[in-house]
């Protein structure tokens, strides 16, 4: 029997890029933003517990990087909030999960002016400063 895989963002470059391989390893359920909205807590629970996916694959993100300064918490809630939940939700049902972020500008030491404002929205992103959204997931022993 096929897994059943739940990817989000498939309107985004990585998810829409995943969506077709996905959809070779198994039965993908992909909801969009308007059927399951990251920045709601219970969306997302819900979601993982009705789909019960054998993989969770992450492709979504709140990217616009410049608007993070001015909407920290909504930033917060996609970027840090909901992948620590669905690590809590897969841990709880036996599903993998696997979160597509980017570290690279945490450690960012450059001070040209747009490298030190993506720092500032990648520590935004993760909600506390330098810190990778996979020590978040420690706690349920998902390490990435
Ligand atoms: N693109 C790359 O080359 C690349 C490389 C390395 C890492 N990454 C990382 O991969 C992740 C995705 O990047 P991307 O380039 O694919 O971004 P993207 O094209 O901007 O796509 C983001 C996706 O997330 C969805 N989304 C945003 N807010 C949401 C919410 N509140 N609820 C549900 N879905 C929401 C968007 O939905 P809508 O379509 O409705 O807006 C969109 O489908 C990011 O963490 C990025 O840092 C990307």
């Amino acid at each position: 029997m096929k897994p059943v895989i739940l990817l989000t963002g498939k309107n985004g470059q990585v998810g829409g890029e995943l969506l077709p391989l996905l959809a070779r390893l198994g039965e993908v359920v992909a909801p969009g933003r308007d059927q399951l909205d990251l920045s709601s807590p219970d969306g997302v629970r819900r979601t993982i517990r009705e789909v019960r996916p054998q993989l969770i694959v992450n492709a979504a993100a709140y990217t616009a990087v410049d608007r993070a300064e001015t909407d920290e918490s909504l930033a917060k809630a996609v970027n840090a909030e909901a992948p620590e939940l669905m690590a809590v939700e897969a841990k709880k049902i036996g599903a993998a999960l696997l979160h597509n972020s980017t570290t690279m500008f945490s450690t960012e030491r450059k001070e040209s002016h747009t490298m030190r404002r993506i720092a500032q929205a990648r520590s935004t992103f993760t909600g506390r400063p330098n810190l990778p959204v996979r020590k978040r997931f420690a706690p349920q022993g998902r390490r990435t």
